[in-house]
């Protein structure tokens, strides 16, 4: 008789601290994890590959329109050409709430745009560059376009864009 109430004991023991760890674990650990969604036509574009800015502590996307996609898996991107369009959209880094090793995005940074047509943009080596205003694709003013050049010129040789293909 003693054994039985012993176990018994030891049961709603059991059975008391395992609720208490579940209130604990509600109280800590969020049940879903959602990240606002962004906008834009690069939506229902391919993925080409991703990034991660380590200064910056921000992930990004780096998309390809159909005209894009069609010459990185033909390897016809030195030079691209005309009617590319390449899109990087960036989020804040952040820890998942359940999984904290995992690095994921957080709050939305921006989306910007290189546009190829070499005669239109051939003073900025024939990349348009541009930035999503909610849906709207929007040109930058000359003066920031020249700061966006001058930084990708640093991969000249590599028709002015930075991002291999992982994808394709
Ligand atoms: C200080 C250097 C720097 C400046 C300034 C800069 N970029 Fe970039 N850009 C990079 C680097 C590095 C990458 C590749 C890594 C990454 O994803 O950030 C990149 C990638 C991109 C890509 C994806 C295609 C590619 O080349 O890999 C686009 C689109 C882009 N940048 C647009 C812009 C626009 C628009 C501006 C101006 C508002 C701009 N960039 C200014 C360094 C720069």
């Amino acid at each position: 008789m003693k054994k039985t109430s012993d176990f018994n004991l030891g049961l709603s023991l059991a059975i008391a601290l395992l609720s208490l760890a579940s209130v604990a674990n509600a109280e800590t650990a969020p049940a879903t994890y959602t990240v606002k969604p962004v906008f834009g036509e690069y939506q229902d574009w391919s993925l080409l590959a991703v990034s991660h800015r380590e200064d910056k502590k921000t992930l990004r996307a780096i998309l390809g329109n159909s005209a894009a996609i069609t010459a990185a898996r033909h390897g016809r991107t030195k030079p691209w050409p005309d009617g590319a369009v390449l899109a990087k959209v960036a989020w804040k880094e952040s820890k998942h709430p359940s999984w904290p090793q995992a690095i994921v995005p957080g709050a939305f940074e921006k989306a910007e745009a290189m546009i190829k047509d070499s005669k239109k943009y051939a003073s900025t080596g024939g990349w348009g560059f541009a930035h999503w205003e909610g849906k709207n694709l929007v040109m930058f003013e000359e003066a920031k376009s020249k700061e966006c050049f001058a930084c990708h010129t640093a991969v000249k040789d590599n028709d002015y864009v930075f991002t291999a293909a992982a994808l394709q």
